[in-house]
């Protein structure tokens, strides 16, 4: 059976105060609205539709070239109006209404939902809260049957006193949903065509409605403005620094580690404090990174040591390796096993071979290095002329003095020293000694300039 699934993101959410529509705000690195894509698109039989007003280009175009189509709210009416817009573009089967600003729904809560419409029932998902204010409440009648839904503008004294509310996120057979959109009324204290309405008329024509919870809130818990944003995406880092400790990671503090995108670990990997880890990563064994490391799309293999306050971008860093502190690795950097990677050093597309170390200050770009190369202290590989890059080459065994400039394109051969404080323009044959320096003069007798 087909699951259309309409995502709700036309609001405005004027309360974010932001030029960005609120849904395209972000919980661990990831829009709010793409956590519901992602989930949703997981449904067996699934169809996507995102209803946008609001921003809708900007939403287009962040959420372009996914399986999914966009119903265009122009103005918004209501969430019973905001569902209508999809339903030329759902099927047979049964719907399934999210919220793009709701963004921790679990797959297994959607899927429950949408097993109760494949009965033939609306299926609802419903929260007890301590302060129901400003929800809508569920109204049941004496054999505890949910028989309406009820805003809180419109409601009664005693219908405030329920603390059991709306979700928003429902699912029913898409014929029924269909037939009730049209017999929406906008005759309620906010003049909107309300999606909750169809709750009584569900009721009324013996659809049985089954009610379900969440495992916990946080799971149903919009986001209206920067502090509920900021609420959810702590509790979103807790959940994944725990999924990360019980894998096998260690870290020294769970509440100062954000983990913005998906990674993958081995175990007996220690963690210091404030370490961000984004996009994809992935972490052997026995790896310790240390305090303030910003690592984004990298892969580090076993055991090696990252230190203190390096970056890593899209670098692939071998077993064993020594890396900073204070080191940036930027993308396409190769370390084999066992590369040192000092402090204050920068690499950018750059193949370090084996053991070979490049321990301070220098930048290494478009360099292909071998093994047991010793960079110096200061050395920098002129990669650019200003128009174009060009390639550094540096053979196995190597010694490059400190303070040398290799001007790309240049070969130094296997085995090759090139002395201190050279500058390099001319291929270095294997083993041979380059010397590139001014010659040093010592003028004795010198007179010291004196005070005029
Ligand atoms: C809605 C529910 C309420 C529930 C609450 C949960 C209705 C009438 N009320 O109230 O029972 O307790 O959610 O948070 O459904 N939207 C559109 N187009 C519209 C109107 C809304 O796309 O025309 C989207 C908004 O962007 C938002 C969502 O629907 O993501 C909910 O709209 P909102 O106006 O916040 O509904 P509530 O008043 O909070
Ligand atoms: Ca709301």
């Amino acid at each position: 059976m087909s699951v259309d699934v309409v995502i709700l993101a036309a609001g405005q959410g004027s309360r974010m105060k932001s030029a960005l529509p609120k849904v395209l705000h972000r919980v661990g690195g990831k829009p709010m609205v793409q956590h519901v894509i992602d989930r949703a698109s997981q449904l067996d039989n699934a169809k996507l539709h995102v209803v946008i007003g609001h921003g809708a280009d900007q939403l287009r175009e962040a959420l372009a070239g996914q399986p999914l189509t966009f119903a265009l709210q122009q103005q918004q009416l209501g969430t019973g109006h905001a569902v209508a817009q999809a339903m030329p573009a759902v099927g047979e089967g049964v719907v399934l209404v999210l919220y793009g600003d709701v963004p921790l729904t679990e797959q297994q809560t959607m899927q429950q939902l949408v097993n109760i419409a494949a009965q033939g029932k609306l299926g609802l998902l419903t929260v007890e809260l301590a302060d129901p204010t400003g929800y809508g409440r569920i109204i049941r009648n004496e054999r505890q049957q949910v028989v309406a839904i009820i805003e809180q503008k419109d409601a009664s004294e005693a219908q405030r006193a329920v603390r059991e509310v709306n979700t928003g996120i429902l699912a029913l057979p898409a014929k029924a949903l269909a037939e009730w959109l049209p017999q929406l009324s906008a005759e309620n204290a906010q003049g909107e065509y309300y999606l909750t309405d169809i709750i009584a008329m569900a009721a009324g024509q013996g659809m049985p409605i089954e009610a379900i919870q969440p495992g916990c809130e946080q799971e149903v818990q919009g986001v209206n403005n920067r502090l509920q944003l900021a609420t959810l995406e702590r509790w979103y880092q807790q959940q994944q620094a725990e999924q990360l400790m019980l894998g096998g990671v260690t870290l020294a503090d769970p509440a100062r580690i954000d983990l913005r995108g998906e990674i993958e670990h081995g175990q007996d990997i220690c963690i210091d404090i404030n370490v961000v880890l984004e996009g994809r990563v992935k972490i052997g064994n026995n790896v310790l990174i240390e305090s303030n490391c910003v690592i984004r799309d990298s892969e580090i293999a076993d055991g090696a040591h990252i230190k203190a306050n390096s970056h890593l971008e899209q670098a692939q860093v071998g077993a064993g390796c020594e890396v900073g502190p204070y080191a940036r690795l930027r993308p396409g950097t190769e370390l084999a096993d066992k590369a040192k990677i000092g402090n204050f050093v920068e690499t950018k597309k750059a193949r370090i071979g084996p053991g070979s170390k490049v321990n301070h200050l220098s930048y290494v770009g478009d360099s292909l290095i071998g093994q047991g190369v010793n960079i110096g202290a200061g050395t920098i590989t002129c990669n650019y002329d200003g128009v174009n890059k060009f390639r550094t080459e540096i053979g196995d065994g190597a010694f490059i003095g400190s303070n040398s400039s290799l001007v790309a394109p240049v070969q130094i051969g296997a085995g090759a020293t090139v002395a201190a404080g050279s500058t390099v323009t001319k291929a270095v044959a294997d083993d041979e000694l380059a010397v590139a320096r001014g010659k040093q003069r010592n003028i004795s007798s010198w007179q010291k300039p004196r005070k005029a």
